[in-house]
């Protein structure tokens, strides 16, 4: 039996992966429990699976958790604030930490649970794409598995089984086209925070779910796949397929090419991170390529959605660059979530962000660069908020 433990356990990725505790209750237990905010659902998950630490980052919360399981024995360990997310995350002897908290959060409980030498399957990819430099030389160091979850970097990762060292070619990665696909570019200037909340194809966390709206996560998953399977940025494709069947593409040496299908359903990469190499049964509904229809593919726009752009230049610049995009990122999405920016207004605000910081970029940033770009990005957003009304509309591609 894996023990496992889970990082965000009250959110899209958390919910799911316990889904997929509670059908196979004779290969995984959980270790270690942590959350944000949500009391009502942590504290039922703890009612649950009787983990033996569990954390909630909020410490105003603290007292109202410990009191939603007063009752039960015999009690868990009970943490609070950031401390006590990262004790969870290195926490006894669970092998494996699943990291489903939103944002660059994430990055010191992973780096926590990598120096305790536990694996990672990984659906934080804001820690991968902030702490890269950082993140990758202590997987080495430790020896522990990054394994992604993320589903477009678990379908390369299933297509690279068996591919030889130097086989891979070229990654294609597949996006939905997010939930103005079918827009036309002027009306992206009057969206709304609902509209943006309407993914075509997947149920996810509203940061992730308003990055799909601007096509900032296929960038940021650009990035995530430089950093987890060595490709330049050059062989890193992406391409929009409307159905979200083929959840990923790698081209060979040979210009073969090796796709991986199935119905948009988060909990397969999940399982694969936790049961690789092995795979394991389940019930779930199986592909009908007769049902799923059509299998469609289009170039993507960068002309209306420039984030992605903005992640290839981040990505290319390197070092603290990347931290930077994604900070400028989550506190765009955030404002905008806030309906303080309009949707547009977040490639804006991200641009003036990483131009400011182009002077400033550390080639090989240590961890307390990567923080400290993090949160200049951040304060830095607010400035370009600011002085959104002097800068032109639509940002330049280059
Ligand atoms: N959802 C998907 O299908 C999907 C697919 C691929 C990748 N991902 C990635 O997986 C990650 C999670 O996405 P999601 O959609 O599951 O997000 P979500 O539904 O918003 O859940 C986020 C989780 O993180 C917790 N959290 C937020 N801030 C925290 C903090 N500062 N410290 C500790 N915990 C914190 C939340 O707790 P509370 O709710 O208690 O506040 C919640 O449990 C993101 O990086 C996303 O890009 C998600």
């Amino acid at each position: 039996m894996k023990a496992i433990t889970l990082l965000g356990s009250t959110g899209s990725i958390g919910t799911q992966t316990l889904d997929i505790l509670t059908q196979y209750p004779e290969q995984f237990r959980i270790v270690g429990l942590a959350a944000g905010n949500n009391v009502e659902i942590l504290a039922a998950q703890v009612r649950q699976f009787q983990p033996s630490i569990v954390a909630i980052r909020s410490e105003e919360k603290l007292a109202a958790l410990k009191a939603a399981i007063a009752d039960i024995n015999p009690q868990p360990i009970i943490l609070a604030g950031e401390a006590g997310i990262v004790e969870v995350a290195r926490y006894g002897d669970a092998e494996s930490v699943v990291t489903g908290i939103v944002g660059c959060a994430g990055l010191l409980p992973t780096i926590a649970a990598i120096e305790a030498g536990k694996d990672i399957a990984l659906a934080n990819k804001e820690t991968l794409i902030a702490g890269g430099p950082v993140v990758l030389p202590l997987v080495e160091k430790h020896g522990v598995k990054l394994l992604p979850a993320d589903s477009e970097h678990s379908a390369v990762f299933q297509c690279l089984q068996g591919v030889p060292k130097g086989g891979l070619r070229r990654i294609l990665l597949t996006a939905s086209g997010g939930a103005f696909r079918d827009w036309d570019t002027p009306k992206l200037a009057d969206v709304t925070v609902a509209d943006a909340l309407k993914h075509p194809n997947w149920s996810m966390g509203r940061k992730i779910t308003v990055d799909s709206a601007t096509l900032m996560n296929k960038g940021l998953e650009v990035i995530e796949a430089h950093y987890l399977f060595g490709m330049d940025y050059d062989d890193i494709d992406i391409v929009i397929h409307p159905q979200s069947i083929i959840h990923s593409l790698i081209e060979l040496q040979d210009t073969s090419v090796v796709a991986q299908l199935g119905w948009p359903d988060m909990r397969l990469p999940l399982l694969y991170a936790l049961s690789w190499p092995e795979r394991i049964y389940t019930d779930w509904q199986q592909l009908d390529l007769v049902k799923s229809a059509d299998l469609t593919f289009q170039e993507p726009d960068h002309e209306k959605y420039p984030c992605m752009q903005l992640a290839y230049n981040a990505g290319r610049a390197g070092g603290s660059m990347p931290a930077v995009l994604n900070a400028a990122n989550e506190e765009a999405v955030a404002l905008f979530l806030e309906e303080k920016i309009k949707f547009l207004d977040i490639p804006r605000c991200i641009e003036w962000v990483c131009d400011r910081h182009q002077a400033q970029n550390h080639a090989n940033p240590k961890l307390d660069d990567i923080l400290a770009a993090d949160n200049w990005a951040r304060q830095e957003v607010l400035t370009a908020m600011e002085n959104l009304a002097s800068r032109p509309q639509t940002i330049s591609l280059r």
